[in-house]
């Protein structure tokens, strides 16, 4: 396909991650002290020991969430508590310390607060948090590290489909896994995201956006995208749309848009079958998948329009955006933007 997705290298616009607001929040952990009271500073380099063990072991974890300006004027953070509570299942499975659930909520908030100027206000803008944490301990002894610290730094960004709203091929790889079961698939680690990075390369070199990995012990079964969930749309007996996605089994992360989709489905009296989805259901049309999407915070949902495997590409449904995909990204937005009431508490007003 022709158009190609929003990125950070986007000639014009704001892309995506590619610029960032004045200030950070910062917080350091020791095992007397605990984290020290939040600090809004400016965002400029860490200083950081060459023995920090995060660069050496990769104690490193992070989250993504959005700020968005609401039709109210007020400024809104998505459903934070549902990140913190992920960011300290990922602290736990790489042996870090446990942030307070508040502690983290309150600095994405004041970040935003201190730079409530720069949140773009642009048909689709926001701005993207990325809290994160990682060990600064200097040591080169393999063990978790004593020293810690916890940062939020901000990125005004444009909508993912700042160019149109377009479909986007995936590519499954036939030798590289992401996470196998027992591992850290469901931590949101930097590892796993530096083991999916080659696989991404080779993606974009047959002309596909994504990966679309498969599970490690038969590469059969779908289990997400390098940086978002999988659904595909099928249908119910009586011939309305089904949503499948494959279950939290333990090797894919517990997507918040996906989530939110699942819940927002509902309202619309769609179902959705959390099960495991084998690749030839895509491939050989076993089960017939009018449409598939990928979702997340950073793109919140993306039509599928073919996946390419060892033995050739196979278009899903027509090609382009479905209508449950696009009827499931205008809800969410309606939401996100404060076009539609705010039933399930999940817009926390900074
Ligand atoms: C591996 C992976 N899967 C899924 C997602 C989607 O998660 P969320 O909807 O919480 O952004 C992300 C993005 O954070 C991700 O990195």
């Amino acid at each position: 396909m022709s158009t190609v997705v929003n990125t950070s290298e986007a000639p014009t616009g704001l892309g995506f991650g590619a610029r960032f607001t004045a200030s950070m929040v910062l917080s350091r952990w020791t095992p007397g002290d605990g984290w020290s009271a939040l600090e809004v500073v400016p965002h400029r380099p860490l200083e950081l020991s060459p023995a920090a063990m995060a660069l050496h072991y990769g104690q490193a974890i992070f989250e993504g969430l959005k700020a968005f300006p609401r039709a109210d004027g007020s400024l809104a953070l998505f459903r934070p508590h549902a990140n913190a509570e992920r960011f300290n299942h990922s602290a736990e499975r790489l042996a870090m310390p446990a942030l307070p659930v508040e502690t983290f909520v309150d600095a994405c908030a004041r970040l935003v607060r201190a730079d409530a100027s720069e949140v773009p206000t642009g048909p689709g803008q926001s701005l993207y948090l990325r809290p994160f944490m990682i060990a600064v301990e200097p040591s080169l002894g393999v063990r978790p590290a004593q020293e810690y610290l916890f940062a939020v730094i901000g990125s005004p960004v444009d909508h993912f489909f700042a160019d149109g709203f377009e479909a986007i091929d995936v590519w499954c790889p036939s030798d590289q896994i992401r996470a196998a079961p027992g591992g850290t698939g469901a931590a949101k680690c930097a590892g796993n995201y530096a083991g999916g990075l080659a696989a991404k390369s080779l993606a974009v070199a047959q002309g596909c956006h994504e990966v679309l990995w498969l599970d490690a012990r038969e590469h059969r079964f779908v289990e997400e995208l390098g940086a978002m969930n999988f659904f595909g749309v099928t249908r119910e007996p009586s011939g309305a749309p089904l949503l499948v996605t494959p279950p939290l089994s333990g090797t894919i992360l517990a997507g918040n848009t996906r989530n939110t989709l699942i819940q927002i489905a509902a309202d619309l009296g769609v179902r959705t079958e959390q099960r495991h989805v084998d690749i030839a259901e895509l491939t050989t049309g076993d089960v017939r998948f009018v449409e598939a999407f990928a979702c997340g915070t950073a793109a919140s949902v993306v039509p599928i329009g073919s996946v390419t495997t060892a033995d050739g590409r196979y278009v899903l449904g027509d090609g382009r955006p479905g209508e449950l995909s696009t009827r499931l990204r205008e809800e969410l937005a309606a939401i996100q933007y404060g076009e539609r009431p705010d039933a399930r508490n999940w817009i926390h007003t900074v």
